[in-house]
């Protein structure tokens, strides 16, 4: 999966609403988004999950590229129960593209 991190930054556009990256970042309507590559599921200590997703952090699961690229084609169908109402990135370059970007924002 080899994405182009500045186009992802475009794409980002699209979860921006929600989430936010960067030194400043705090969570909005979804979690703050630095580091997510790696980053065990539901693992912001601050963030009301869904049981959806809690329950997917509690079995152990990390967001690994290929896990992450699954969720944003159809996050609902992905995580059934998750309230992260889009309908997702319908194209597989966007979302690779996106992942690059959030792998450039490792921490804060
Ligand atoms: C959760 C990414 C768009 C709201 C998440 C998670 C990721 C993610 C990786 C899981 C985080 C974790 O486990 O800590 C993205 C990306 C987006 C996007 C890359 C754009 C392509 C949106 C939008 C909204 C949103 C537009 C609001 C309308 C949420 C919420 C959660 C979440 C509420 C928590 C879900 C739950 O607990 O079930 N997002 N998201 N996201 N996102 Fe997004």
């Amino acid at each position: 999966m080899d994405g182009d991190a500045k186009k992802g930054e475009r794409v980002f556009r699209k979860c921006q609403a929600c989430h936010a990256v960067g030194e400043d970042a705090k969570n909005k309507v979804g979690p703050v988004l630095n580091g997510v590559v790696g980053r065990p599921v539901a693992s912001v200590e601050d963030f009301a999950y869904s049981d959806t997703l809690k329950e997917m952090g509690a079995e152990g699961k990390t967001w690994t590229p290929e896990d992450l690229a699954a969720f944003l084609e159809k996050p609902r169908d992905y995580a059934k129960g998750t309230k992260m109402a889009f309908a997702g990135l319908r194209k597989e370059e966007e979302r690779a593209d996106v992942i690059a970007f959030l792998m450039t924002h490792k921490m804060g």
